[in-house]
C-alpha cells in the first residue's frame, strides 16, 4: 500500500518504520526531507522514502497525520485538495493545560479535521497509548493482543486502517463513528495521567475481552 506520513517524530517515525518493514511503500512528507531525523529513520528501514509534503501525499492511499494538533491547519490546508478522496489517519491528540482536553471537550480534534477536509475519510487511530508502544508493541507474556481502538465514519476506510492495525500486531477494535473520537481523546488523557503522571509503565495498554 502507498502510505505517506505528515509528522515523523515519536509517533510518525515509529509507525513509518514498522509499516515500511512490513513491505509498504512509505514516504515521509517532511518540511526538510533531508533532515537528520529523516535519515535516521531511513537507516532503520531501508526503502523508506522522503519528500516534500505535497509530493508525499500525491499518490498515497493512506496518509498518517502525526504532527502536534495545534499545527493541523498549517499542515493540512495546503494539502486539502490533494487529500480529497484519501484516507487520513488522525494520530493527533488535542491536549490542553494541566492535561485537560485541548478543545475543552466541546468537540473532538477528529471532528475539527473532518470539517476541514470534508472529502477525506478521517479515521482516528494510534492515539490512545504513548509512542513507546508504537516502537515496540509486543506483549509476549499475554495471551491476548493489545487492543487498538479506532473510529471514523467511512466503513471502507476503517477496513483499510483496521487491516494496517492488525498487520502491526494489534487487535483492531472499531468503536464506531466520528462521534466516538471525543471519548477516545479522553481515554488518551486517562492513559497519560496514569503513565506520565502516575508512574505506571509506558508499556501499559488495554485488551478487549468479549463473550
Ligand atoms: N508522544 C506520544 O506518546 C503520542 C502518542 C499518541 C499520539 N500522539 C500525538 O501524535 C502527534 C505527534 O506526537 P509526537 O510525540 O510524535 O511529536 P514529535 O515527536 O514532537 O513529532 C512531531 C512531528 O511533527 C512535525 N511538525 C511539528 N510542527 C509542524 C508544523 N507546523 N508543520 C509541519 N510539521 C510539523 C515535526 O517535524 P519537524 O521535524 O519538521 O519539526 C515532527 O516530525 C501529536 O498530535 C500527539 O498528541 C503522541
Amino acid at each position: 500500500m502507498r502510505i505517506a506520513f505528515l509528522g515523523h517524530g515519536h509517533v510518525g517515525g515509529a509507525l513509518a518504520v514498522h509499516l515500511r518493514r512490513l513491505g509498504h511503500d512509505v514516504t515521509i512528507g517532511a518540511r526538510d526531507a533531508g533532515a537528520a531525523t529523516v535519515t535516521a529513520l531511513q537507516a532503520r528501514a531501508p526503502g523508506l522514502r522522503a519528500a516534500a509534503p505535497a509530493e508525499a501525499v500525491r499518490d498515497a492511499e493512506v496518509v498518517f497525520l502525526a504532527t502536534p494538533f495545534g499545527a493541523h491547519r498549517e499542515v493540512l490546508e495546503p494539502l486539502a485538495e490533494a487529500l480529497a478522496g484519501r484516507i487520513l489517519v488522525d494520530c493527533t491528540n488535542p491536549v490542553g493545560p494541566r492535561l485537560s482536553h485541548g478543545l475543552a471537550s466541546a468537540q473532538s480534534g477528529t471532528e475539527v479535521l473532518q470539517a476541514l477536509l470534508p472529502r477525506t475519510a478521517v479515521v482516528k487511530a494510534f492515539t490512545i497509548y504513548g509512542y513507546e508502544n508504537f516502537e515496540d508493541h509486543a506483549f509476549p507474556a499475554a495471551n491476548v493482543r493489545p487492543a487498538m481502538l479506532f473510529c471514523g465514519d467511512d466503513a471502507a476506510a476503517k477496513r483499510t486502517v483496521g487491516g494496517l492495525i492488525d498487520a502491526l500486531g494489534w487487535e483492531p477494535v472499531d468503536v464506531g463513528g466520528r462521534e466516538q473520537a471525543l471519548a477516545l481523546e479522553h481515554l488518551t488523557l486517562l492513559w497519560i495521567r496514569m503513565v506520565r503522571m502516575g508512574g505506571r509503565s509506558p508499556h501499559t495498554v488495554w485488551a478487549m475481552l468479549t463473550r
